[in-house]
């Protein structure tokens, strides 16, 4: 077996040493272009668990970089003229330069060969394979590799330049903890990434989006210039202390660099050899992937590819194109979650200004969960003192009167109030159509549904989307609401949630426009009638599942003033009936949504066309509405923030739709996504519409409801506690579990949610049930999360 490793940097060498270490009698070289104590860079960050793989893959190694290993605990976030501090989070830094010299060392000690200061040009691998007789080249030349652009037709690796500009320095300032710093230029933005790596020494990372950047002249600026603008900028935490560079190789505000997320959808190029089998040249560390920065977990990366890579190696020692192929399998799907998280995070860094708004409290709290792995109670197990007096200040913020020393609700719990509705919490059933009136009229099934989510502890239920017409209707077992008989049938399940809970109940109204006359869900969702189906009309002509729903026509301005007073009669309705909340549905390609988004508005009057115009006629229907509601009720407008295809609405839109619903007059923007044309692409996962709503609450200035795959309290404490969202939206759980925002208070411990009288019994039984599980398990509740040490 001959190896050559293209780059000494930690993925390369630790590959090396970890294959020269199992096959003694391989040769194995190491190739790099720098001199050998060359360092670009300060420190890096690598967490216990990541220090405990070092250590059973190579404990010779592990021993020395243990040792160099500076600890510590906290993180402070600087923001505002405040410092917040929360603790438990236990990282450990060490010096690039002197994890390099271990390794270098280590190498050294088993044999390899590492040649310095020789640039190996992609173009002469050919030769070099076929002179030296390599059987595996590892292309471990970090983020610009040049062995990644030679085989991209192979690679195919997908850039993606971030927005902002960093610069990576030192200062000799001790940092006690892991520190953010936040600080304001009149172009907006920057923030500073410092933690100490040494006895004496400390990285710290500056960034700003580039087009804050450059108007504070930083591209014209020479290195020193640069140096003393960030001292300047950042004094209140570096205290006098100075910054330096040691980038030498770049000038000046070269040394102000983007962030490329690199994802390849291939590792393995096998490079043709005469006379021999192909060589494989396979990719790993930032060659391969890059994951932001700001979570701190590059060299990780790099350092866990070699050690998975050498174990396949071992594992299939027979056959190297399974290895390699395994090796790819496994890693790709671990990079693929860090890149998820490094998302998240680089987005919020890319968008300070979006969050500075927030008081210092809940700003520190929403970067500590920025990526959304770590989440409410993992926080808490790192700090329960940090949460809990988070949750003091955050109950207090919504009107609580807390004692100091007293525990608060979870933020889940805590009162909302809007207009003159007080909503007892943050849960909302969300509306979710049941396919089961007959001509529009709710009955026992709607009565026993929403009665028994009201009675399970949510705080706002919301009824299914009712139609304003008979022809507005999804299906014909849809319900409705424009006639007396219905209002009545409404009046009784009102009059219920009202008597026997303490939740508010909200109407959602709207038309199915092109996507009526459906089948139920169950029995070909989207599918048309067989029979009995009736004419549709929508912004434009639109077939929604193409050559098979029927053909909407465009809406005509008669239609229009017709529908409008459809929607204004079953406003009023809903007020006779009692309702406290009013939602205006205009997502998911129905009827007012088909006018917002390009892909279903063609029109070429004052309804199509730009944004402003599209929203018109769903502004003028909210309008009426509101004119008809009363100022002392809330309404809400459910959006689809994002068409998930091309050309459509995307979450730009969404902020400015949100704004002018609230210019209108909008309590809320309940954030949905999607559904808006057959062909979308959406992009699930948990939580997955809650950066919408995170968004356009901080973007748009209007309170939002998040909802989607958020599926426990835990997820949910953490939307409303950072303030992504002020409600969440709970639909399919709420389908298992009427009682869900009951159940999950007593799974994480809340005893002050309340109980109808009649099911006490069943709460203190469940209670024991869980008290037996947690003392079985030996933890106070289950917490899911990032090991400690990750910097997410
Ligand atoms: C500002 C910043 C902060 C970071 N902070 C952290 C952190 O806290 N924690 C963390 O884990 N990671 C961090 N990283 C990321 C980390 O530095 C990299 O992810 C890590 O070094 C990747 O290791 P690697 O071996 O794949 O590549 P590199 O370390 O980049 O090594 C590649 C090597 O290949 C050599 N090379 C390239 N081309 C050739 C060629 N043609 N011929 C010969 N040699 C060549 C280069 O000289 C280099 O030595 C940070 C990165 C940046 C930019
Ligand atoms: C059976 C069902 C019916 C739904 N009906 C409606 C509806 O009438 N109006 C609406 O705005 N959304 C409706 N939705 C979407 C839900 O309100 C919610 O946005 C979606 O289910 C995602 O949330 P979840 O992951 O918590 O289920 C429906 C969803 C389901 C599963």
């Amino acid at each position: 077996m001959r190896v050559l490793v293209v780059g000494g940097g930690p993925g390369g060498l630790y590959t090396a040493l970890l294959i020269k270490r199992r096959n003694p009698h391989a040769h194995v070289a190491v190739v790099d272009r720098n001199r050998p104590d060359d360092t670009f860079g300060w420190g890096v960050v690598l967490s216990d668990l990541t220090v405990a793989n070092l250590r059973a893959a190579d404990p010779t190694s592990a021993a020395p970089i243990s040792a160099a290993l500076h600890h510590w605990d906290d993180i402070e976030v600087h923001f505002g003229g405040r410092t917040v501090r929360s603790g438990g989070h236990g990282f450990s830094g060490i010096g690039r330069h002197e994890l390099l010299a271990i390794l270098q060392q280590r190498c050294r000690e088993l044999g390899v060969e590492l040649t310095h200061e020789r640039e190996l040009a992609p173009d002469t691998l050919d030769a070099i394979v076929a002179s030296e007789g390599i059987t595996l080249v590892v292309a471990a030349d970090g983020i610009n590799s040049t062995t990644r652009t030679r085989f991209a037709t192979t690679y195919r690796p997908d850039v993606d330049l971030r927005r902002c500009r960093y610069i990576w320095l030192g200062t000799p300032r001790r940092f006690e903890a892991f520190t953010f710093a936040f600080a304001e230029t009149p172009s907006g933005w920057f923030q500073a990434h410092a933690y100490q790596f040494a006895a004496d020494t400390s990285t710290f990372i500056v960034e700003s989006p580039w087009e804050i950047w450059e108007r504070e002249g930083l591209a014209e600026m020479t290195e020193q210039e640069s140096i003393a603008f960030c001292e300047r900028l950042f004094d209140f935490v570096l205290e006098g202390a100075p910054l330096r560079a040691n980038a030498s190789h770049l000038r000046g505000s070269a040394q102000w660099l983007r962030f490329p997320r690199i994802v390849c959808s291939e590792w393995v190029h096998w490079l043709r050899v005469e006379g021999r089998h192909s060589v494989p040249v396979v990719l790993l560390g930032d060659a391969a992937h890059t994951a932001h920065f700001s979570i701190g977990s590059g060299t990780k990366l790099a350092m866990e590819d070699a050690i998975a890579l050498d174990a396949r190696l071992a594992a299939d020692a027979d056959d190297i194109a399974t290895a390699l192929t395994r090796y790819q399998a496994e890693r790709s799907v671990e990079v693929l979650k860090l890149q998820n998280a490094a998302r998240n995070s680089t987005e919020w860094f890319e968008h300070v200004d979006r969050y500075a708004r927030l008081d210092p409290e809940q700003f520190a709290y929403s970067l500590l969960t920025r990526s959304q792995r770590i989440s409410h109670e993992n926080l808490r197990v790192r700090d329960g003192a940090y949460v809990a007096a988070f949750e003091r200040w955050f109950a207090r913020q919504s009107g609580l009167t807390i004692t100091p020393g007293t525990a608060a609700p979870p933020a889940i719990f805590t009162p909302y109030r809007v207009r003159d509705v007080t909503l007892p919490n943050r849960v909302v059933v969300s509306p979710m159509a049941q396919y089961t009136a007959t001509d529009g009229l709710p009955g026992d099934w709607h009565f026993v549904h929403l009665g028994a989510r009201a009675t399970g502890g949510a705080g706002l239920v919301m009824t299914e989307m009712t139609c304003v017409s008979p022809e507005g209707r999804i299906t014909p077992w849809c319900t409705g609401l424009w006639n007396e008989t219905q209002r009545d049938a409404w009046t009784r399940i009102v009059r219920f949630v009202h008597e026997y809970s303490t939740a508010k109940i909200g109407l959602q109204l709207g038309h199915s426009g092109g996507k009526g006359a459906t089948k139920k869900m169950w029995e070909g969702v989207d599918q048309p009638l067989p029979e009995g189906e009736w004419p549709l009309m929508s912004a434009s002509n639109m077939q929604y599942l193409p050559g098979v729903s029927q053909v909407a026509r465009p809406m005509t301005k008669a239609d229009m003033d017709r529908v409008t007073d459809e929607f204004v009669r079953a406003t009023k309705f809903g007020l006779d009936a009692g309702f406290d909340w009013l939602e205006l549905h205009c997502a998911h390609g129905y009827l007012l949504s088909s006018f917002l988004s390009p892909l279903t508005n063609q029109r070429d009057d004052e309804y199509g066309g730009d944004l402003v115009n599209r929203a018109r006629f769903p502004l003028r229907v909210f309008s009426a509405m509101r004119d008809a509601w009363p100022a002392h009720l809330p309404m809400s407008v459910r959006i689809s923030a994002h068409d998930w295809f091309a050309g459509g609405n995307t979450d730009d839109d969404a902020v400015e739709i949100a704004r002018m619903f609230r210019a209108a007059g909008v309590d809320m923007i309940a954030v949905s996504a999607g559904q808006v044309v057959k062909h979308e692409k959406p992009v699930f996962g948990r939580m997955w519409q809650t950066p919408f709503a995170d968004r356009i609450r901080q973007e748009a200035c209007v309170a939002t409801i998040a909802v989607g795959s958020i599926t426990d309290a835990d997820q949910a404490n953490g939307i409303i506690a950072s303030g992504r969202a002020d409600l969440v939206a709970v639909g399919r759980p709420h389908l298992v579990n009427p009682a869900w925002t009951l159940t999950e208070a007593a799974r994480w411990e809340y005893s002050g949610a309340t109980w109808p009288d009649q099911y006490l019994a069943g709460k203190h039984q469940l209670d024991r049930l869980l008290a037996r599980e947690r003392a079985a398990a030996g933890v106070p509740v289950a917490t899911a999360g990032p090991p400690k040490g990750e910097l997410t």
